[in-house]
């Protein structure tokens, strides 16, 4: 079958900005999806969206940074569906409370870097851990992990998120390495600014502008790009690609901004 269609995925923060458009792409084209979330009431609509138009869907609510509630989130994708073909861990402690609070290293609160590092890496981690021996077992399995530009660049904030993301990078690079024998693919995705409602309301238009004239597109990237990418690298399509980082940046990477500025050529 071609696509994503008949396989079973799980994308956590499925009810979130991205989460949720990755998760009405795999189901539009045929998968099954668990919309595993911390917030279980948007999880419980987002699922009951896809089914009332006709897709295949189970909320859960999980903590991805607990490992017993992801071995649930696992278990109840299997009971729900029979089997666990695409893994996608794309949620991230985003909120004002722990991103919001990822400043200056000097003053940064422990428990700043410690929750960023428990959901954003030991979350990925653990959803891995529990998913490949499923995907190994059943002949095979693709796992997209969201990364982010900011695992590639040092920045003047966002220290403990770039240094979550650049360990899933290599997260995303050993699972390649070790379980590709087994037919279980692991590859990561890295955005660039991506415009979710809550970026939406966050940012003032001058702030997005700004940003924008460091990426080299005429438009700023949206959720829909992110779940392209994931709905790709999930599909057999993708047979031959493992241990990847793919940018979906809008070019933001590709070059140095200072020299941009000096030439104003972007
Ligand atoms: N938006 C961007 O510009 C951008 C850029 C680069 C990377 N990313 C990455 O994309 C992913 C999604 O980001 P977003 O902008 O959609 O964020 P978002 O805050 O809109 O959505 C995140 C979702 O994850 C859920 N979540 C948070 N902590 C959780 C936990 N412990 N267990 C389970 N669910 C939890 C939230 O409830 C929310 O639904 C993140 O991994 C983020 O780092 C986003």
């Amino acid at each position: 079958m071609a696509g994503v269609a008949g396989k079973v995925a799980i994308v956590t923060g499925g009810a979130g900005g991205i989460g949720a458009a990755v998760v009405g792409t795999l189901a539009a084209r045929g998968a099954a999806v668990v919309v595993a979330d911390m917030v279980g009431d948007a999880a419980d609509a987002v699922a009951a969206d896809i089914v009332k138009n006709g897709g295949r869907a189970i909320p859960v609510e999980v903590d991805v940074a607990d490992e017993a509630s992801v071995v649930a989130m696992i278990a109840a994708a299997v009971d729900a569906f029979g089997r666990l073909d695409i893994v996608h861990n794309n949620a991230a402690a985003m909120g004002d409370d722990v991103l919001g609070r990822d400043g200056d290293l000097t003053t940064m609160a422990v428990e700043v870097w410690d929750t960023t590092m428990a959901v954003d890496l030991r979350g990925p981690m653990l959803a891995c851990k529990h998913a490949i021996p499923i995907m190994v077992e059943q002949g095979g399995g693709s796992i997209v992990n969201t990364a982010s530009v900011a695992a590639h660049a040092g920045d003047m904030q966002f220290m403990a998120y770039g240094a979550a993301k650049a360990g899933l990078v290599n997260l995303t690079k050993a699972i390649a390495t070790r379980y590709g024998k087994a037919n279980v693919r692991c590859n990561a995705i890295a955005p660039g600014m991506i415009l979710t409602p809550t970026a939406q309301q966050r940012l003032s238009a001058d702030v997005i502008d700004m940003v924008m004239r460091h990426h080299l597109t005429t438009r700023v990237g949206t959720p829909q790009d992110i779940a392209e990418a994931v709905a790709f690298l999930s599909s057999d399509e993708a047979g031959y690609i493992t241990g990847h980082v793919l940018f979906v940046d809008g070019g933001v990477t590709a070059h140095l901004p200072h020299v941009a500025d000096m030439y104003e050529s972007v």
